[in-house]
């Protein structure tokens, strides 16, 4: 039985060609997964040739990891490493079929960025966004065609965790949204249809676990027993060294937006953002990962975190 609201597989347009919007963490881990999967073109671009260039050494590393872990073939290694092109020239997302964006987490700059690409993509394309909890509709409401938009929302590390979210607007085709569960699928993934709503299902679950942890430290918890208290939760890692993997940004960014959308549910932690610092700490960090992380953690927090 179809999962309600996802349209018959028949509708879906054929992907020959995807394009990926910005050349980031996120961005980079999903182009790879495009290119391993579908076995087809992927573009990237990103503001800068910097970007660009950051972006495709990580696939190209990931890539090589995988031929020295046997899962390619040398041949099959390079000729992945063939079908990734990364430019900053977006004339190159005219013959993309599937057009998906990782930009900063802003209305505005997506839907910028989404005006761009529909002068220089074809009628037919299909749009898509990575958004982890803005509206799907509003990001789409500059559009031309609207009707061609659905949010595609992966979960780091993209290699592995095995959903993706799909927000279909009320403007979305049935033939954009059988696609973007056709790709979901050629992904390996499992793809659920959401509605449009802040943090879709998934970041509802994590914003809280998140905000909870760090009022927890706010109020006198250690970091270190907070990490332990969850443990019996049975989350695969505890919430800060989630937080560190999402990135401390994303995650601050995610708490804002929930808190403004449901004010009585999430705490408005404005300061939250004051966390964003930390990865750059740990980074210096060179007495031992865990320890200078946790002891910042604290610092940062407790001014941060409770207002
Ligand atoms: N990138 C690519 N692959 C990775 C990886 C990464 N960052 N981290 C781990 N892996 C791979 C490893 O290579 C390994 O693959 P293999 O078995 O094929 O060799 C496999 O994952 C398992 O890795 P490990 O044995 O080293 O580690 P664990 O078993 O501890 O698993 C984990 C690591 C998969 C990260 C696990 O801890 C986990 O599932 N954590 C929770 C992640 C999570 O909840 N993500 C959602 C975040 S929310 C989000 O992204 C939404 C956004 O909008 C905020």
């Amino acid at each position: 039985k179809r999962p309600v609201g996802a349209p018959d597989k028949g509708l879906a347009r054929k992907v020959t060609k995807v394009g990926v919007i910005g050349a980031g963490l996120m961005a980079s881990q999903f182009a790879l997964l495009f290119v391993r999967k579908l076995q087809v073109p992927v573009l990237i671009t990103d503001l800068d040739q910097a970007r660009v260039d950051k972006g495709l050494a990580y696939i190209h590393d990931e890539i090589g990891k995988l031929e020295a872990k046997g899962r390619l073939d040398g041949d099959t290694a390079n000729r992945l490493r063939g079908l990734v092109h990364g430019t900053t020239d977006k004339s190159e997302y005219a013959d993309c079929d599937f057009v998906i964006e990782a930009v900063f987490e802003e209305v505005g700059v997506k839907q910028q960025v989404f005006g761009e690409i529909e002068q220089i993509i074809s009628e037919d394309a299909i749009l898509a966004t990575n958004t982890s909890s803005l509206s799907v509709e509003e990001i789409g409401s500059k559009l031309a065609h609207p009707e061609r938009l659905v949010g595609f929302h992966f979960f780091n590390p993209v290699a592995v965790m095995p959903l993706i979210e799909i927000v279909r607007t009320p403007h979305t085709t049935d033939a954009a949204l059988s696609t973007a569960f056709v790709v979901a699928r050629g992904l390996g993934k499992n793809a659920v249809l959401t509605a449009d709503a802040p943090g879709f299902v998934v970041n509802r679950l994590l914003a809280k676990v998140m905000g909870e942890a760090a009022r927890a430290v706010y109020e006198g918890t250690p970091v270190d027993k907070v990490e332990k208290a969850f443990a019996p939760l049975g989350l695969p890692m505890g919430p800060f060294q989630l937080i560190d993997l999402v990135g401390w940004k994303v995650a601050a960014h995610v708490q804002d937006t929930m808190a403004h959308a449901f004010p009585d549910r999430f705490y408005a932690n404005e300061n939250f953002h004051a966390l964003a610092e930390l990865p750059e700490i740990v980074e210096k960090d060179k007495g031992g990962r865990v320890t200078g992380w946790t002891k910042q953690a604290e610092k940062l927090l407790k001014p941060a975190v409770g207002k």
